[in-house]
């Protein structure tokens, strides 16, 4: 399965029982720059620039959300704004999940409700796609959430974009289908 087929087999927009994930569009400029601009998210995030500027949130809306080697989905209460993103892009070949929140909606559940529900379209939409996933290894709650949701740490290197040379955790989570044929065989 290319990264093509796997972004036009996932759903645009869903609900899990109180969020909503769906498109993100220039209308979220304003709250996605508000959120954005934190220093603690540059601090954690490969790729976020700081100071976040409207430039910056454009190119992401314009650019890289709405580009061909990423499906970015925004996280909002249903009807709410924005509360943080969650995507699929290509990295070397291979579908990497990345995502953050704003810091006031941090520890409370959201993460692992947006993107637990997002891991199960991903086994429908891609049941023989592995996915994969790195954190810094300072960043206890990234590495926390990624394990309840199917993630296994499979090494460690320094590949953290603009923080490279500081360690990272190396995650792989199974496609679903492997996990069945496992747990058959079991
Ligand atoms: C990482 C992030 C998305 C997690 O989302 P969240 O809604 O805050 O996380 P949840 O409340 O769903 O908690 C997920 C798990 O992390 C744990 N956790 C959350 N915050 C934590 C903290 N500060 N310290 C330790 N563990 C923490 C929770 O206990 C939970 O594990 P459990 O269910 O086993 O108890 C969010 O904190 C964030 O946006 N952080 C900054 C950006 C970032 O780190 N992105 C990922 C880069 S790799």
């Amino acid at each position: 399965m290319t990264f093509n087929t796997i972004y036009r087999a996932m759903p645009l927009r869903f609900k899990t029982d109180t969020l909503e994930l769906r498109p993100i569009e220039l209308a979220d400029l304003a709250d996605l720059v508000q959120l954005a601009n934190n220093k603690q998210l540059h601090d954690v995030l490969a790729r976020m620039p700081h100071p976040y500027t409207s430039e910056d949130g454009l190119y992401f809306i314009n650019d890289i959300a709405n580009g061909t080697d990423e499906r970015v989905w925004v996280i909002c209460k249903r009807k709410g704004p924005m509360m943080g993103v969650v995507g699929i892009h290509l990295r070397d070949g291979q579908p990497e999940l990345g995502y953050w929140l704003g810091a006031q909606y941090w520890g409370q559940g959201i993460g692992s409700q947006a993107i637990g529900a997002l891991m199960d379209e991903f086994d429908i939409a891609a049941p023989q796609e592995e996915l994969y996933a790195r954190c810094l290894k300072t960043n206890i709650a990234s590495k926390a959430l990624l394990e309840k949701v199917g993630f296994e740490i499979t090494g460690e290197d320094n590949s953290c974009g603009q923080h490279g040379g500081a360690p990272v955790w190396c995650f792989n989570r199974p496609a679903r289908d492997d996990i069945y044929e496992q747990d058959a065989a079991e």
